[in-house]
C-alpha cells in the first residue's frame, strides 16, 4: 500500500481503537484490506480509507477493524489465571459479597469468546459449591466479527483440543457436525456485545473482576494509560484486575497494586486482604488436565 495511504490508515486506526500499526505490517494489512475493496466495488485501498475516515462508525469501518485486529486467543490461556480465579479469587469473593446482587466479571477484550467462556466454566466448577447468588459475565470486543463468533459458542476441533482439558471437553462441549458447541448453560452465563475500550465505560456498571488481557500491549502509551485509569472507576474497591501474563502496569501512574505471586493480578485494595496468601505453585498448575 502506498506510504501516504498507510499513514492515513495509521491515524484512522489509532483514533478509532487506540492501536499503533507498524510499518512492517503494511503488506499484510494490504492483503487483508484488498478483499474489502473488491467486495464493496471500490477503486482502491485509498478510496476505502477515505470512506472509512468519513464514516468511522459505519459497517465499512467495522470490516476494516476486523481485518486489522489481532484476535489470537485460547481457552484457559496461560492456565495460571484460571487456577487463581478458581482457588483464591472466587472463594474470597463468595465470603465478602452480598448475594442480593450478582457477582460481576468483565472480559473487556474477549475476542471470539474463549476467555469469558473459560471464566464461566471455572465459575461453574467452583461457585456452584459456594454461591447461590447470580453471576453476570460480560464479554466485549471492538471486533464485530469476534463478537458474532463468540455469541455462537461453537469452535473447531483444533480450538478446543489445543488447550481444553479432556474432562472439561467431555463435560461442557457437545459435538455438532464438525464443530464443538458449548453447552447452553455455559453460553447463557455470558453476555456479549461490541464495545470499544476507548468509549465511556460508565454505562457498564461496577465489576468484581475485570479481565483485560493481551490488549493493553497493543495500545499506544497514551491510550493504555487512559484505559487503565478509567478501569479503576469500574472495579469494586476490593475487585481484581487481570492483565496478560506478559503485560504489566509497571511504569503507569495508577493506584493498582500487584498481587504477589499471581502474575498479572492487580487490586486497588490491600492485596493480602483481597486474595489471602495467593499461591500459584507448580502443584496447582496442570491440575485441571
Ligand atoms: C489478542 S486478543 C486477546 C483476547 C483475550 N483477552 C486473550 O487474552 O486471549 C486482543 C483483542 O483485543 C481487541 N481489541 C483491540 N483493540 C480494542 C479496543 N480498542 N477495544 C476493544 N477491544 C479491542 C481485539 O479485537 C482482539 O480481539
Amino acid at each position: 500500500m502506498h506510504k501516504t495511504d498507510f499513514e492515513d490508515l495509521k491515524t484512522l486506526v489509532e483514533n478509532r481503537i487506540g492501536q499503533i500499526l507498524r510499518d512492517d505490517q503494511n503488506k499484510r494489512i494490504e492483503n487483508r484490506l484488498t478483499p474489502i475493496v473488491r467486495r464493496n466495488h471500490l477503486d482502491s485501498i485509498s478510496a476505502l480509507i477515505t470512506q472509512v475516515t468519513r464514516e468511522p462508525e459505519g459497517t465499512l469501518a467495522d470490516d476494516v477493524i476486523d481485518a486489522i485486529t489481532t484476535r489470537e486467543t485460547f481457552f484457559f490461556r496461560d492456565e495460571s489465571p484460571f487456577n487463581a480465579l478458581a482457588d483464591k479469587v472466587f472463594p474470597a469473593l463468595t465470603q465478602t459479597r452480598d448475594k442480593t446482587r450478582p457477582l460481576r466479571v468483565w472480559s473487556c477484550a474477549a475476542s471470539t469468546g474463549q476467555e469469558p467462556y473459560s471464566i464461566a466454566i471455572t465459575a461453574d466448577q467452583i461457585l456452584r459449591r459456594h454461591w447461590d447468588g447470580d453471576l453476570d459475565i460480560l464479554g466485549t470486543d471492538v471486533s464485530k466479527y469476534a463478537v458474532e463468533k463468540a455469541k455462537q459458542g461453537a469452535y473447531s476441533q483444533i480450538d478446543v483440543q489445543r488447550t481444553v482439558p479432556a474432562r472439561i471437553m467431555v463435560r461442557y462441549f457437545e459435538k455438532n457436525k464438525t464443530r464443538w458447541q458449548l453447552q447452553r448453560s455455559i453460553r447463557n452465563q455470558v453476555r456479549f456485545r461490541q464495545f470499544n475500550l476507548l468509549d465511556n465505560f460508565s454505562t457498564l456498571g461496577e465489576f468484581d473482576v475485570i479481565f483485560c488481557r493481551n490488549v493493553l500491549s497493543q495500545l499506544t502509551d497514551e491510550k493504555r494509560a487512559d484505559v487503565v485509569a478509567r478501569l479503576t472507576q469500574q472495579l469494586a474497591p476490593d475487585g481484581i484486575l487481570v492483565v496478560g501474563t506478559l503485560e504489566t502496569l509497571i511504569g503507569l501512574d495508577t493506584p493498582f497494586k500487584a498481587v504477589e505471586r499471581a502474575r498479572g493480578f492487580y487490586t486497588l485494595a490491600d492485596p493480602n486482604e483481597v486474595v489471602p496468601e495467593i499461591a500459584l505453585d507448580k502443584a496447582t498448575a496442570g491440575r485441571r488436565r
